[in-house]
């Protein structure tokens, strides 16, 4: 067993490079199972999470090389196993998504519940209704559920809520459906456009995505193709973040500032100068940062993935911040670790905070619960007085690569330690 050591560190110089997106990568190589032809990964996060999914690519007949640090060639078999390893998937949600490809190309896939993050009850009822529209017989079971279909029909599905990884998963489906499908209501998240131009790049025929209609035209086969993933907005949003409480000067590199809109007007009404190029930004931290009211919203709004590091840093604005948490219930479970460190927060009703500030924060031992609240901890535990520890780090390594190393980079006190 693992945790970080963290002391309070001074300010914070230097550049933070961003890696590719965690929730880009795992939905291309869902991708490859559609595809005929070898598919090429680059820029890929190393992270637990990736490396979940190619286990469980494995376990499906999926032939793994890899041929540089960050790329790899993925060769999918001509008729992929159709039953998802449950102890695997248990521990990534975005397992799920495998269904849309499997069920497309083999006419059938059996899946467990997916695991992942506990943040909420997140149901699936978007996926079965999607599937089911599009003329596939689901039969649930205590663990998990199966899925049918000879080949999939077209069909025009209005989503009752706009589902990333539903999204992705019947966007997957219908690629090589039977005519036409249109998604109404859909999420607009840019790693679901990066998905379409990749399946547009192996011979499907997707229009629209990135806005919230997708119209897909059904093909017989896919090609493969290579797809770049594109940094991790949630990542440079969590770097700016740091840098906008503790940053003397830090540049985050590697990013598309564009993909963070809402986060860096947030930084703005703070009292936040940031300065932008077009894959880089460039954060120091103001003398006093001022209280603002933010609510979580899909994508363009402001990403619930960020909102756990975001209220760190509302800890230590002037004045009273209301945090909206719009998109999952339960994602405000950091509150009580955060008050124990000195914060002011007082949690309304499951959605809803007021955080109070400045306060100091003092060091403490915590557990990380989720991965965004575990990054969340190490910035706060950075910005507090002392010592603290940050257990349960396997949620952090999910999706944040070595990320010790990289903070020491610009001058984090942070460790990697075996717990006693
Ligand atoms: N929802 C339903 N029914 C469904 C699906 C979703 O009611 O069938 C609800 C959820 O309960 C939630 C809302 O719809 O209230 C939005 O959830 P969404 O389905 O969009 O979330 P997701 O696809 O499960 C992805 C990311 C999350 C990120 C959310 C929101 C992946 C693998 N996960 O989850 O990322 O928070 O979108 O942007 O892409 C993370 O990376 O740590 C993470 C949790």
């Amino acid at each position: 067993m693992e945790q970080f050591r963290i002391r309070s560190s001074p300010l914070l110089e230097g550049e933070l490079p961003v890696r590719g997106a965690k929730n880009a990568v795992l939905k291309a190589l869902a991708a490859a199972l559609l595809c005929r032809e070898s598919v090429t990964i680059k820029n890929i996060p190393l992270i637990n999470d990736y490396h979940s999914m190619c286990r469980l690519l494995r376990t499906l007949g999926v032939d793994i090389k890899r041929i540089g640090e960050r790329t790899a060639r993925f060769f999918p078999p001509a008729h992929p196993h159709t039953v998802i390893n449950s102890e695997i998937a248990k521990q990534m949600r975005s397992s799920i998504v495998l269904s849309g490809p499997l069920l497309a190309r083999e006419g059938e896939v059996s899946l467990p519940y997916p695991g992942g993050c506990v943040i909420g009850k997140r149901p699936i009822d978007v996926f079965i209704d999607g599937f089911r529209a599009m003329g596939a017989a689901v039969s649930e079971r205590k663990n998990g559920f199966t899925l049918r279909a000879k080949r999939l029909r077209g069909a025009d599905i209005f989503f009752r809520v706009a589902s990333v990884t539903g999204t992705e998963t019947i966007m997957m489906a219908a690629t090589l459906a039977s005519g036409k499908t249109i998604l109404r209501n859909a999420a607009q998240e840019p790693e679901i456009a990066a998905l379409a131009d990749f399946l547009n790049a192996c011979g499907a025929r997707i229009s629209g995505a990135g806005t919230t209609t997708i119209v897909i035209n059904g093909v017989r086969r896919l090609r493969g193709g290579t797809f770049y993933t594109p940094p991790d907005r949630i990542e440079a949003g969590s770097f700016a973040i740091l840098a906008a409480l503790l940053g003397k000067r830090v540049r985050v590199a590697d990013c598309n500032p564009l993909h963070i809109t809402s986060l860096l007007d947030a930084l703005k009404h703070t009292g936040v100068a940031v300065v932008c190029g077009n894959t880089w930004l460039d954060i120091r931290a103001p003398k006093k940062l001022f209280a603002i009211d933010v609510q979580t919203r899909e994508y363009p709004g402001f990403p619930t993935d960020l909102q756990a590091p975001f209220m760190i840093l509302l800890t230590q604005a002037a004045g009273k911040s209301m945090v909206f948490e719009t998109v999952f219930e339960g994602r405000l479970a950091h509150i009580h670790d955060l008050n124990r460190m000195g914060a002011d927060i007082v949690l309304c009703d499951p959605h809803r905070a007021i955080v109070t500030g400045p306060t100091p924060l003092h060091a403490r031992a915590m557990e990380s619960p989720d991965l965004r609240s575990g990054l969340a901890f190490i910035v706060a535990a950075l910005a507090a007085r002392g010592t603290s520890t940050i257990s349960q780090i396997h949620h952090i390594d999910r999706g944040y690569e070595q990320i010790e190393e990289r903070l020491k980079v610009v001058g984090a006190h942070i460790e990697r330690v075996s717990k006693s």
